[in-house]
């Protein structure tokens, strides 16, 4: 079957490269038919019937609706009844057919990370490392390969907001020449356990109480902080947790981390270890809680709808690839070890090396097809980088092969187009539920002698090109030793939650210490919250007196740290505010405007904002066309549906009359003092200061300027300053 594909309306470039993908994908759509020769009828009831034209082509295939079979349908309004009045008929098959397939539509969601994005795109190594690695894509600057990206919430279920306080989930499906790498990382570097055995714990713990069902995407409540509480080597990433990490402003906006260490081999066999990274061209930026909270009101797709807008308008995403490495001699120097995935190694002790660059430039045709049934192994991995004894690691590389079975039903999920190789791929495992492949003759085992009677013997194994496991396994270890143990430094467990503690400005310490308050508020178990502030007091005994002031409590005695904390300084790479990126690209500016507005103000912002990379989006109490002196002005989006949480500067451009009226509209009035209290630039002209002084937001304040360049120069900029006359920070 051929179908015709509806010119896309973007800029979107087509892989070409993904023939096998587009063309499998194409094959076996359904329903995209051209129908420009139908024709509408009405029949008895009133139904609307959209029928082929008699007398049409119909030798045009693609345009008549069919069972899954092939057979055209003639009346998709009725079910076959006996009389008009009469039962339905088991006969039906049209009937049945379409209600059993749409009976099984939905597949289980992913027992974590149900929740996700996904994008298409390309990767192109800008720094070849044959010297760390055999790999066939890092042999030479230039190489690339396509990609698929899923990003995506933990705790959440498929259907819940895009922005709870969580981790992110980062996954990369590099499709290479040599095979699938699965780099399936996080936005943030370390994690929460150390050892793949509390995982399910780990997971219960977080995800809705198991007697009540709630709450959702949350972890604000008594089982996690119970967990966490119980789990000192957690402390690290709740620093992460409840920082601004966990509030992603855009998925285009986040770091990435392998979060383990892996090992690059290279063509001598020599093993060093690495650690991977993303780097945002657009920066890191974050929102603050309050935001968050009423975003996911006003747009619970708000981050999956920034992505698909991005690369629908040609805004192709894009990140770094970086790799600190490093061998065995460092690693067993450092009061840390690099096998804990709770830890980092500081960019300051080891800076990140770029070495390649990611594109998305496509989003997917289907999101069925392509983001659910994507399935990401950290076993993929290509001839050139193989694990390491990471204990949390070795777990993964079990658990992702296993729950896919579980979630796509079948051993052949890797036949999903979305999953397969772009590479050749032969071997003799055989059948199994939806097997689509179709093998010819009798070599489904080996060795076999067919070939000796000229038969296709198949495929063969090959020491020289094929993946081959880093030798040695005695790194600071007796492998000959069968043991239930943590290495010693495992024990550790303050000492880079303090370091990533120090590392913050004083705004976003507060951020963290906020939000351990608020969430420790949710948990009605007293001896909880008292044991969580008697870890935190290990980590910085300021922080400690901030939460537990924060709590109305009395400062618990310190928990006993199984290993005494080290200083390790500070790592400004650890902070988003000391990395900022005052850049407008990516970024949404509002622009407000009512009847009698000035046009010629409105037109000049808008040109300036896109000058800078910025979208300019025009919103009005009235979307169809608001009178503006010199013709009429159509808005973007509708006041009460366009709040300025959904924004990241606002400029209100309003005559005062205009102004004074809005002043008795909640939803004009909560965008200005939403943006005032989300500590956004500001801009507007003389007829707007009536709303301003309404919204008690000082017009002489840090960000707050004339709706002119000087309002354009501060549009990528949040003012922290202003935060505290805003919000009570613990
Ligand atoms: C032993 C520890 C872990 C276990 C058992 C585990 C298990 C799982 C499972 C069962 C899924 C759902 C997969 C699917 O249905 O497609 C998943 C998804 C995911 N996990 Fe883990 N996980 C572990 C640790 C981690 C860690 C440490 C990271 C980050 C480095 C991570 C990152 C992810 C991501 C990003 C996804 C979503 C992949 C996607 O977008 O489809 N996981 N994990």
């Amino acid at each position: 079957m051929t179908t015709s594909k509806s010119p896309s309306k973007s800029k979107q470039q087509s892989d070409s490269s993904s023939p096998a993908l587009d063309n499998a994908l194409h094959e076996i759509q359904p329903g995209s038919g051209r129908v420009d020769h139908a024709e509408e009828q009405r029949d008895n009831g009133g139904e609307t019937h959209q029928q082929i034209k008699p007398g049409a082509d119909h030798g045009d295939g693609t345009a008549h609706l069919t069972d899954n079979f092939g057979h055209r349908i003639s009346d998709n309004q009725n079910s076959l009844k006996a009389g008009a009045r009469g039962p339905s008929l088991l006969e039906d098959f049209v009937l049945r057919e379409k209600i059993f397939h749409f009976d099984h539509e939905r597949i289980p969601e992913r027992i974590v990370h149900a929740r996700g994005s996904g994008a298409h795109g390309v990767f192109e190594v800008t720094e070849a490392i044959p010297e760390l690695t055999k790999a066939e894509l890092f042999q030479k600057k230039g190489n690339s390969c396509p990609l698929f990206v899923r990003f995506s919430t933990v705790a959440g279920s498929k259907g819940s907001k895009d922005t709870p306080r969580d981790v992110r989930g980062f996954a990369v499906k590099f499709y290479t020449e040599t095979g699938n790498w699965d780099l399936v990382g996080n936005n943030m570097a370390p994690f929460f356990i150390q050892d793949a055995i509390k995982f399910p714990d780990l997971i219960h713990s977080v995800k809705p109480e198991a007697d009540r069902g709630y709450p959702q995407a949350a972890s604000a409540h008594d089982t996690f902080w119970d967990f966490i509480s119980l789990m000192p080597e957690s402390m690290h990433m709740i620093m992460w947790a409840m920082s601004d990490r966990a509030l992603p402003r855009s998925l285009r906006m986040m770091e990435g981390f392998g979060v383990h260490t892996f090992r690059f081999v290279n063509a001598e066999g020599k093993g060093t270890f690495v650690k991977f990274h993303w780097k945002p061209k657009l920066g890191m930026q974050s929102t603050t809680w309050d935001e968050a909270v009423k975003i996911s009101g006003a747009d619970p797709d708000y981050h999956r709808r920034d992505l698909h807008d991005a690369i629908d308008a040609g805004d192709f995403p894009e990140w770094e690839l970086g790799i600190q490495t490093f061998d065995e001699q460092w690693a067993a120097k450092q009061p840390y070890d690099v096998l804990d995935a709770t830890k980092l190694i500081p960019e300051e002790e080891i800076p990140v090396r770029i070495i390649g660059k990611m594109t998305l430039n496509r989003n997917p045709d289907n999101f069925f097809a392509e983001t659910e049934q994507a399935a990401f192994l950290p076993t993929n991995v290509i001839p050139g980088i193989d694990f390491s004894n990471d204990p949390l690691l070795q777990g993964r590389l079990f658990s992702y092969l296993d729950t896919q079975k579980s979630r796509l039903g079948t051993t052949n999920f890797h036949q999903i187009p979305i999953n397969a190789p772009k590479c050749p791929m032969h071997n003799f495992q055989r059948d199994g539920l939806m097997q689509t492949m179709v093998p010819t003759g009798r070599a489904n085992y080996e060795p076999n002698s067919l070939a000796e009677a000229d038969e296709d013997g198949g495929p063969r194994e090959c020491p020289e090109t094929g993946f081959s496991t880093f030798e040695e396994n005695a790194e600071r270890n007796d492998p000959t030793e069968k043991v239930r143990a943590r290495g010693e430094l495992f024990a550790d467990h303050f000492s880079q939650a303090r370091m990533f503690y120090l590392s913050q400005t004083d705004n976003e310490q507060a951020h963290i210490a906020s939000a351990i308050v608020f969430e420790l508020s949710k948990v009605t178990l007293p001896h909880v919250r008292e044991r969580v502030v008697a870890q935190l007091r290990n980590i910085d005994a300021d922080l400690a007196k901030r939460i537990a002031d924060g709590l109305a409590i009395d400062l618990p005695e310190a928990a006993k740290p199984a290993r005494k904390p080290v200083d390790l300084g500070q790592s400004d790479a650890l902070s988003i505010q000391k990395n900022v990126k005052d850049i407008l690209e990516g970024r949404q500016v509002g622009i407000l405007f009512a009847e009698g507005s000035d046009r010629k103000t409105i037109d000049a912002l808008k040109k300036s904002i896109e000058a800078k990379g910025g979208t300019a989006m025009l919103i009005a109490p009235k979307i169809g066309g608001i009178k503006l002196d010199g013709g009429t002005l159509e808005a973007d989006g509708q006041l009460a549906g366009t709040p300025s949480v959904l924004l990241d500067a606002v400029a209100l451009v309003l005559t005062r009359e205009a102004a004074e009226k809005l002043t008795t509209d909640s939803a004009a009035v909560d965008f200005v003092c939403d943006a005032w209290a989300h500590l956004k630039a500001i801009g507007h002209d003389d007829g707007a200061r009536h709303l301003l002084d309404h919204c008690h937001v000082p017009v002489e304040a840090g960000g707050v300027s004339e709706a002119d360049g000087s309002f354009v120069d501060n549009a990528a900029l949040r003012f922290f300053d202003r935060e505290p006359d805003v919000r009570d920070l613990a």
